[in-house]
């Protein structure tokens, strides 16, 4: 298995998603730009593949491998013999044949894993039903530049302990920040993460009081109740509505307190539009920061 997969944040040591998030900040200032052609007679490609939609994820990677010498292709797995059966193990192999670095947006964490396992090339999450570990480091960096060092800090999740919160769980021991998570019981991250925050010390709690949760809280964070590929979205609206994130509830977060989302966003359910829209709001920043996060993994996978 190639050694520089980006599958998810708790496979990194601190000290590289470290060094991942000061390349950014570093190529996001204009001190310098990774060039991933280096001496190579062609221009890496980097081969995108989708089997659920995406804005942020597509354009950032595709503007951000343009940027720093390489290419790239977008595929859709439905158009490809994956959509007919053939197996994941082939296609990493083949694919591996003709690019440089895969990203792989999935509705099943074990295709990434098993595309990992069969690649020669470096293969990066793109976002699974499990995790969405590039949406965090542009997330902690945009963190970072609002607030200072996270380390220490308390940042409130409210609403689905979906895969976006899973991340999170993993950045909180790496990161060493503070994370509650408040969420209702039966839509709370699996047992497992739970288990290995605890296992890691990590300072995550459940609060399920959204209220209780964001006291104290330098961040207050949402993301979609219905993510891509669920079904019951009836069910889940009624479960979370409690879990809105208001005008009310971001005045018992620090005064100073900053509001993300991952995008996109329904104004109206998990957030307002007050919220969305206001000043606590760094919504746009966290969008942009993908490309320079992106960046900064590419650079790691094919440079490291
Ligand atoms: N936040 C995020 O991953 O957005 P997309 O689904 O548009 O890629
Ligand atoms: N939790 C959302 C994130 C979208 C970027 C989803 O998986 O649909």
């Amino acid at each position: 298995m190639d050694s520089n997969h980006f599958l998810d944040l708790h496979h990194f040591s601190s000290d590289d998603l470290r060094a991942i998030i000061e390349d950014a900040k570093k190529i996001k200032s204009g001190a310098y730009l990774p060039n991933v052609q280096g001496s190579a007679s062609h221009k890496p490609v980097l081969i995108m593949i989708f089997d659920k939609p995406s804005t942020r994820t597509r354009v950032s990677f595709d503007i951000a491998m343009r940027q720093i010498g390489g290419e790239t292709l977008v595929l859709n797995s439905a158009d490809m013999q994956l959509g007919r059966g053939e197996t994941i193990a082939d296609t990493a192999q083949v694919l591996s044949r003709y690019g440089d670095v895969i990203m792989l947006r999935t509705t099943d964490h074990q295709a990434l894993q098993e595309l990992a396992e069969n690649a020669k090339i470096p293969v990066i999450n793109g976002l699974t039903d499990k995790s969405h570990p590039c949406q965090i480091l542009a997330d902690i960096l945009t963190f970072e530049e609002k607030c200072g060092p996270i380390a220490n800090k308390t940042l409130a999740w409210i609403g689905d302990g979906n895969n976006v919160a899973a991340s999170w769980m993993h950045a909180a021991a790496r990161f060493g920040f503070r994370l509650n998570i408040s969420c209702p019981e039966t839509l709370s991250p699996a047992q497992e993460l739970w288990d290995w925050a605890k296992n890691e010390n990590a300072n995550v709690h459940f609060v399920p009081q959204p209220d209780m949760a964001v006291q104290d809280a330098d961040c207050v964070i949402t993301d979609v109740w219905v993510s891509m590929g669920q079904s019951d979205a009836e069910q889940r609206c009624n479960l979370l509505r409690p879990f809105q994130v208001d005008g009310a509830l971001m005045t018992k977060a620090k005064p100073d307190a900053i509001f993300m989302h991952c995008l996109p966003a329904h104004r109206g359910d998990e957030a307002t539009a007050e919220v969305i829209d206001g000043p606590q709001s760094v919504v746009f920043d966290e969008a942009e920061n993908r490309l320079h996060v992106q960046k900064a993994i590419l650079n790691w996978c094919l440079c490291h």
